[in-house]
């Protein structure tokens, strides 16, 4: 991953049209059907506000960040960091199994040994994915949820300065709701990049858990919430 992305960036940093004809090349290599992880890491570092999109086809189809020398050595450094964190957590067995299948069918198959962490489009906010995301598939989360013997977490959103996300009343202040600022920096409209109170809604006990960061404002969010239960 270090070499592959010190060749690629130093590429990047010279090519013609500062830097987006590289990019390209990159983005058509990947979509030829070569799908090459080590491009993938390199289009979703490179590509416009963070963000990660595939036509119709299955395509990459974000346009480039305009930013030739976006990978200098520290960032090259994190990225590095990052992947070898995931890859110790995922490293040694038991063996995993990915599903590409929708949560209507997927979340009855959890038990009370299971985690089910949801991470579903959030409803009432502009969200850019390809089937949207309606009230319909809140309410069926919410039933499916409701009856799992799993242990879940759901990531949602709960307010920001305008306005509220009527789901949390609605359905989850049924459970154990923490929440936690948040800035997103990337997003393609206005509104999306602005400061979000988050919630995470979870069915057990969470009384060892801080309910609110207020105040705290994190420069990073690399790290994930280490959950610890009996
Ligand atoms: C906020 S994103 C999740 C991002 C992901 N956790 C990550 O870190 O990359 C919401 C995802 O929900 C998926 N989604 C939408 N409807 C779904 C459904 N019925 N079943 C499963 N996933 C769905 C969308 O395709 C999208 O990838």
């Amino acid at each position: 991953m270090k070499n592959y992305l010190e060749r690629e960036g130093k590429l990047l940093s010279i090519a013609d049209n500062n830097g987006y004809e590289h990019y390209l090349s990159v983005r058509s290599r990947f979509n030829s059907g070569e799908f090459s992880p080590l491009d993938f890491i390199f289009l979703s570092r490179a590509g416009f506000n963070g963000m990660m999109r595939f036509g119709s086809k299955g395509n990459w189809n974000i346009p480039f960040c305009k930013k030739p020398d976006r990978f200098a050595q520290a960032y090259i450094t994190k990225i590095v960091n990052q992947l070898s964190a995931v890859s110790q957590i995922i490293q040694p067995e038991p063996e995993w199994t990915f599903y590409n299948k929708s949560f209507a069918e997927i979340i009855p198959l959890a038990d009370e040994n299971d985690i089910i962490y949801c991470d579903p489009p959030y409803y009432g906010r502009h969200v850019d994915y390809y089937n949207g995301w309606t009230e319909d598939d809140e309410d069926n989360l919410f039933q499916l949820l409701s009856e799992t013997k799993a242990k879940f977490i759901l990531s949602t959103w709960h307010h920001n300065d305008w306005r509220e996300n009527e789901m949390i009343k609605k359905y989850w202040s049924k459970f154990n709701v923490l929440t936690k600022d948040h800035f997103y920096h990337n997003g393609g409209s206005v509104e999306n990049r602005r400061e979000v109170v988050e919630a995470l809604v979870c069915n057990f006990d969470t009384n060892g858990f801080a309910q609110h960061n207020h105040g705290v404002k994190e420069q990073t969010v690399d790290k994930q919430l280490d959950l610890v239960w009996e």
